[in-house]
């Protein structure tokens, strides 16, 4: 399992959601290879296990059967204390909502990953204000969430992403909130990254937004059926 390219590396995966009485079935046998330095988009009908299977390769949940490789490392069969870990130092995360905490100033939650794998004050601040550069926020550090536009809010939540500068970034639905100016906006942040090395997978259901990755993976009803590459758009 080693000399190869892929980052990630999915065999055969399913999901299940016991919820006593019900099952619902969300991934019925996913197999997918994603090479480092990719950029693939992920589309499918609401329902269809684009969330369920981007979790499950962020390391926030468990597939039920299959086996997953995230840099040639066996990750169906960690210790969620382990998953954490591992989370924390190769994967930022971006979310529809942005999912920034309400109280605290943008650059605090830059830091706030940081915090978790315990880097000094002094180099916490530093790498912040490098994030919040990166994403062009400069003079907005102190600002509360609710004092930020819904692009600014993404952005800042995008630094908190690439803070700990991992190699992966996930993004489930990154443009969902927001108009369609800012959401090109975003875009472009996200090629700027997937320039410098990152290997971006994003999940979304706008045709435009996709057209900014190489690589576009199909959902429907808990398969993949379809996987294209394509010449980035935009
Ligand atoms: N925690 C959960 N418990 C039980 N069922 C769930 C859970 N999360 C998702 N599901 C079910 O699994 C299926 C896939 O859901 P998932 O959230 O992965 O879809 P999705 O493709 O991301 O949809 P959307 O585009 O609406 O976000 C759905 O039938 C959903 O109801
Ligand atoms: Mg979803």
């Amino acid at each position: 399992m080693s000399g190869n390219n892929l980052v990630i590396e999915v065999k055969d995966i399913h999901k299940t959601y016991d919820l006593g009485d019900i099952k619902v079935k969300a991934l019925k046998g996913i197999s997918l290879e994603i090479e480092n330095g990719d950029f693939v988009s992920i589309m499918g009908a609401s329902g269809s296990g684009k969330s369920t299977f981007m979790n499950i390769i962020g390391c926030l949940d468990k597939p039920t059967s299959g086996e997953y490789y995230l840099d040639n490392n066996q990750v169906s069969s960690m210790e969620s204390d382990e998953l954490a870990e591992i989370r924390n130092i190769k994967i930022g995360f971006v979310f529809q909502s942005f999912n920034l905490l309400a109280r605290t100033t943008a650059i605090e939650n830059v830091e706030l990953p940081m915090i978790y794998n315990n880097t000094d004050s002094k180099k916490r601040s530093e790498l912040a204000n490098e994030a919040i550069l990166k994403v062009g926020l400069d003079g907005r550090e102190h600002h509360f969430p609710s004092q930020l536009s819904g692009g600014q809010q993404q952005r800042v939540a995008i630094a908190r992403a690439i803070v700990n500068n991992p190699s992966i970034i996930l993004a489930d639905e990154p443009t969902g909130n927001l108009d369609s100016q800012t959401s090109m906006e975003i875009m472009e942040i996200f090629k700027d990254l997937n320039r410098q090395g990152k290997t971006i997978i994003m999940i979304t259901h706008e045709q435009d937004i996709a057209g900014y990755a190489q690589r576009v993976v199909t959902f429907k009803d808990g398969y993949i059926t379809e996987d294209k590459r394509q010449t980035s758009q935009n």
